[in-house]
C-alpha cells in the first residue's frame, strides 16, 4: 500500500514536472528581472578527461552525499534535496549561479568566505554533519563540479534564478494551523505525516523535513523566508508555483515550528543561543509554539555521525 502510493506520487510528479517545464516555465520569469540569464552546459558535453572525471565525482557527491561523503554527513539528505536537478534548477539556489559569487561577505559569520568555507557550512548545518578540511578531496570535487556548471558564465554578478526566491511578506501573519492544513493536503503524502520522510527498505525516497534525520537549527532552510521561497518555487515536487504565497509562508512556518537537531553553535542556553544567532522573526528557535520551547528538546547535532561513534568498538 505504502509502496504503491510512493511510486504513484513519483510518477505523477515526474509527469507534472515535464508539463510544467514545457508549458509554464518560460512564462514564470519575472518581467522586471534584469539580471543576466545563463544556461549551464549539458551533462552530455562533459569531456572524457581527467577533468571530466573529477567533475563527475563532484556530481555524484552532490547526488548521493551520505554514500559518497559519509564521514561528513549526519543525516539522510543530499545536496540535491534542496538544490534540485543536480544543482541546476533556477530558484533552488543553483550551483552555477553560486559559483560566480564567491568569495563573498556573509553576515552569518561576518567575514569574507571562500567557496570552500561556504561548502563547509553546508556540511555542518544542512547535512547536520562535520566540515571537511578546506583541501579535502570532497570539497575539491564539489568545487570542480560547480566550476564546470558555471563554464562561460559572467562572474561577480547575480544571475537570473540565483538563490531562493524572496517572497513578498505574507498578507496575513504566517500561521501554524493553516500551515498544518497545507501540509496535510500537499506534503504529507511524500514527506510523511510526522515530517519524517519515507524510506523504501534502506533507500531514502523522500527526505525528512524535521526531526532527528533532517537539517539542524543552524541551517539556512530553518529560516522561514528561505523555506517559503524554496517551497513556493519547488514544492510539491514537480508542481512548483502551485501554492499561493500565503500557503507557502504558512507551510514553511509549520515545518520550521518543529524540533530538529540542535544548532552546533549552541552556547549556554536556548535563550542565549537565540540571542546570539537567531534574533529575528525569520527563526522560531527559542520561541514557544504550542507550549513547546523550540530548541529545548533538540537531538544533539551530528546525527548518524555521533550515533556511529557511540557504538561499542569491534
Ligand atoms: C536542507 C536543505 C539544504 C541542503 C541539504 C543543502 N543546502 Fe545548500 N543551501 C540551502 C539554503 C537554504 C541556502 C541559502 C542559505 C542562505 O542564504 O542563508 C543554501 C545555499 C547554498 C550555497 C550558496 C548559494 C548561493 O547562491 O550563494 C551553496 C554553494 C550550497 N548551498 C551548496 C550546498 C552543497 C554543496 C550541499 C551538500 C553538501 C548543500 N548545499 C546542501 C539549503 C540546503
Ligand atoms: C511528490 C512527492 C513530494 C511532495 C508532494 C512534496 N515533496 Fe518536498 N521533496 C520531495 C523530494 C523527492 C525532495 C528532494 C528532491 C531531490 O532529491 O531531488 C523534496 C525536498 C523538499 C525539501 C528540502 C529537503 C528537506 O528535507 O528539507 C523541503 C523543505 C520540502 N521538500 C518541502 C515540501 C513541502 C512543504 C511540501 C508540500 C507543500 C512538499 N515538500 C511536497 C518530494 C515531495
Amino acid at each position: 500500500m505504502k509502496r504503491y502510493s510512493i511510486s504513484r506520487a513519483v510518477r505523477g510528479a515526474g509527469f507534472a514536472s515535464a508539463l510544467f517545464t514545457l508549458f509554464f516555465a518560460p512564462f514564470a520569469t519575472h518581467a522586471a528581472d534584469t539580471r543576466p540569464t545563463f544556461t549551464p552546459p549539458s551533462a552530455a558535453s562533459l569531456p572524457d578527461t581527467e577533468f571530466g572525471k573529477i567533475v563527475r565525482q563532484g556530481e555524484q557527491i552532490f547526488l548521493h552525499t551520505p554514500q559518497m561523503a559519509g564521514k561528513f554527513v549526519g543525516n539522510n539528505l543530499n545536496c540535491v534535496s534542496c538544490h534540485l536537478d543536480a544543482g541546476r534548477r533556477p530558484d533552488s539556489a543553483p550551483m552555477w549561479a553560486a559559483y560566480v559569487l564567491y568569495p563573498a561577505y556573509r553576515a552569518k559569520n561576518e567575514h569574507v568566505n571562500t567557496l570552500a568555507e561556504r561548502l563547509q557550512g553546508c556540511f555542518r548545518f544542512s547535512m547536520n554533519g562535520k566540515a571537511p578540511a578546506a583541501d579535502d578531496p570532497v570539497l575539491t570535487a564539489l568545487q570542480s563540479y560547480m566550476f564546470w556548471l558555471a563554464s562561460k558564465a559572467p562572474t561577480g554578478v547575480a544571475l537570473q534564478g540565483q538563490g531562493y526566491r524572496k517572497l513578498p511578506a505574507p498578507a496575513q501573519k504566517a500561521d501554524y494551523v493553516r500551515g498544518s492544513e497545507v501540509y496535510a493536503q500537499y506534503c504529507a503524502v511524500c514527506h510523511g505525516a510526522q515530517g519524517q520522510g519515507q524510506k523504501n527498505g534502506k533507500h531514502w525516497v523522500f527526505p525528512a523535513l524535521w526531526g532527528a534525520d533532517s537539517f539542524n537549527w543552524g541551517a539556512g532552510m530553518h529560516q522561514i523566508g528561505n523555506a517559503a521561497g524554496f517551497i513556493k518555487a519547488n514544492m510539491p515536487l514537480g508542481q512548483g508555483g502551485m501554492l499561493s504565497d500565503q500557503e507557502a509562508w504558512d507551510v514553511a512556518y509549520f515545518m520550521n515550528a518543529h524540533e530538529r537537531p540542535q544548532d552546533p553553535r549552541y552556547t549556554e542556553s536556548v535563550a542565549a543561543t537565540r540571542a546570539k544567532y537567531h534574533d529575528s522573526d525569520d527563526s522560531l528557535y527559542g520561541i514557544e509554539v504550542n507550549g513547546h520551547l523550540l530548541g529545548s528538546d533538540a537531538p544533539p547535532p551530528g546525527g548518524t555521525l555521533i550515533q556511529a561513534k557511540a557504538k561499542p568498538a569491534g
